[in-house]
């Protein structure tokens, strides 16, 4: 399965999201990859060095002689676990793609390279609906959408909708929304639960059924460059996020 982990709105939770997800698919035992598709490459710092770093997914993805598994480098502390990792320089790579024919299908075609090596791929998208978003949807087998919980949760979710179905009109028609995750929820406040209430609506039975709780162990863990389950086995965060991966499996 290819997951894109998008919402074209910052501070959602997308990475967050990506980097639990892949990280607790690969506990399980499923061969993971990470792509980092945000030129913020926040993703990328939580798992690699970022010194030693030669390529990045922009070359995978710029370069027809760069292969994806050219640039394809392991987890630091994570068995299972592998990061294509991203460098400020994905910002150009939009304005380098114009004109090229395949530009909405480069990374499809370089994850299809790739074989059976991987059976778990995670993609961190941009906060935009750009070049990079879209190339991650028509890649994608599923789609997750985090939403935060938050008084204008819902704003922009018309225009991330427009963009999907775009995409499966006739780049992917086999794009599936694997489900909207409701994130940073506070659980004491009947404005949080307002919100739920209100993405609920919207989406049905879409929503998840873990909601990822405010946890301050989440907002520290990228700091020390580690997953929720490194960092603090014993959170919410971390029981959270090791719920929605079983969900995800059983959706999948
Ligand atoms: N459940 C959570 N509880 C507390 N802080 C969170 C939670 N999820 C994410 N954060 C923090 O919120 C900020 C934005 O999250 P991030 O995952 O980077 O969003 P995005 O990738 O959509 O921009 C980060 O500082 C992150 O550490
Ligand atoms: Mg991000």
């Amino acid at each position: 399965m290819i997951v894109a982990i998008a919402n074209q709105k910052g501070g959602v939770g997308k990475t967050t999201t990506a980097i639990n997800l892949a990280s607790a698919l690969a506990m399980r035992g499923h061969q993971s990859l990470l792509i980092d598709l945000d030129p913020q490459a926040n993703s990328t710092l939580s798992f690699v060095e970022r010194n030693g770093l030669k390529r990045s997914i922009y070359d995978a993805i710029e370069d027809s002689s760069c292969k994806l598994d050219d640039v394809v480098i392991p987890a630091l502390n994570q068995e299972n676990l592998w990061v294509a990792p991203a460098r400020i320089s994905l910002a150009k790579l939009e304005a380098r793609l114009i004109g090229e024919l395949d530009a909405h299908f480069r990374l499809k075609d370089r994850i299809t390279s790739l074989g059976d090596r991987f059976s778990h791929v995670v993609i961190d998208c941009p906060p935009t609906l750009g070049l990079l978003t879209v190339n991650a949807l028509v890649a994608a087998t599923h789609l997750l959408i985090p939403i935060q919980s938050s008084y204008f949760a819902l704003e922009g979710t018309d225009d991330l909708l427009e963009t999907i179905e775009k995409v499966r009109s006739r780049a992917n028609t086999h794009l599936q929304i694997l489900g909207v995750l409701i994130t940073m929820h506070d659980r004491r406040t009947s404005l949080a639960r307002d919100i739920k209430h209100q993405i609920q609506k919207v989406f049905g039975a879409k929503v998840f059924d873990t909601i990822i709780s405010k946890n301050v162990r989440l907002e520290e863990s990228p700091a020390y460059r580690e997953s929720i389950f490194s960092f603090a086995p014993d959170s919410t965060g971390a029981a959270d996020y090791y719920r929605l991966c079983e969900e995800v499996i059983d959706r999948a």
